[in-house]
């Protein structure tokens, strides 16, 4: 599996395994079919209520926990410094380890900053080898990066051929953040992006499907991708996309298709924000 660095040093995955509205029940099943087929990157969270899942395929997993990239994030309910620490103590009970590779907060909301002191303890103490963010769009981000100690080394937001997140790629490096790409096939029950034409044709002359031609682009623009399928020989075919390589022309043409560049979801509209609060505030 091809790595990337982050900005402490940490080796990350490029290509990982997201559990994302995977049911508890099924959980530990998939994470351990995504082990068996290769995959070392396992993206959770507490807001997916499927960690216990995530905990059990991987200690139960022949493969070794050191060769296991595990991300979990804070979900707004536990923002605060008392609270997120406590629940990061919580989620590595639920993902029976007494660490985890890489923390993020999982929305903007709520006592972010009182987060980031409890993951930065973590990080020290030895919890976490990496902490981050996830949709802190480019305002929010640069803010928020300024303003704290150690800066964020992930941000974790949609992203795929027609969600490119080109506008806030520049911010992300002055901090020396990495992007992560969520919803990189466009997420359930979108079809835009695997039965897309271009992406269609170009993977004909590899004998690749579109989804496999959407996760190459994004890991070829550097950008680590977390593909979610409950299906095992979807779960290959989203993995095996590192034996052929686009073009700068292709690529080019894969960027002309960016519809949304910051995403489909605008985590500032007023109607959001409150939705969020008054369901997990
Ligand atoms: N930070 C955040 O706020 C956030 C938000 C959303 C997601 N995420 C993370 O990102 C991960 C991926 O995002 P996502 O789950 O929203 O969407 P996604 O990975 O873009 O798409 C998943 C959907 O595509 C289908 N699929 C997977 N591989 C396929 C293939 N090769 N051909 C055709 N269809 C395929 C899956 O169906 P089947 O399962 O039936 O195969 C599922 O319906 C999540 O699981 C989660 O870990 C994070």
């Amino acid at each position: 599996m091809q790595t990337m660095k982050l900005s402490n040093g940490v080796e990350m995955p490029l290509l990982g395994y997201g559990v994302f509205k995977v049911d508890p029940g099924e959980c530990e099943r998939c994470v351990s079919d995504a082990l068996n087929v290769g995959y070392r990157l396992i993206d959770t969270a507490q807001a997916y209520f499927n960690e216990e899942g995530v905990g059990n395929a991987v200690s139960k997993s022949s493969v070794s926990r050191q060769d296991i990239f595990l991300v979990t994030k804070v979900w707004i309910s536990n923002a605060g410094e008392e609270k997120a620490a406590a629940s990061i103590d919580e989620s590595l009970r639920k993902l029976k380890t007494d660490y985890v590779d890489l923390l993020l907060i999982h929305q903007a909301y709520g006592d972010v900053f009182g987060s980031w002191r409890a993951m930065e303890k973590a990080y020290r103490a030895g919890k976490v080898r990496a902490i981050g963010v996830s949709n802190f769009q480019s305002g929010r981000f640069y803010d928020f990066a300024h303003y704290v100690d150690v800066k964020p080394m992930v941000n974790q937001l949609q992203c795929n051929p027609l969600v490119q997140q080109q506008g806030i790629e520049p911010i992300l490096s002055e901090y020396g953040t990495k992007m992560m790409a969520w919803g990189p096939l466009g997420g359930e029950g979108a079809d835009g992006v695997i039965k897309n034409g271009l992406l269609a044709s170009i993977g004909e002359k590899y004998g690749k499907t579109a989804a496999q031609v959407a996760l190459r682009w994004l890991t070829q623009r550097g950008i680590v991708a977390i593909p979610k399928s409950t299906h095992v020989e979807r779960m290959i075919q989203n993995l095996d996309i590192f034996d052929f390589t686009l073009t700068v022309e292709e690529m080019k043409e894969i960027s002309a298709l960016n519809v949304h560049d910051a995403g489909t979801v605008n985590f500032g509209d007023p109607q959001f924000v409150k939705y969020l609060i008054e369901a997990y505030g």
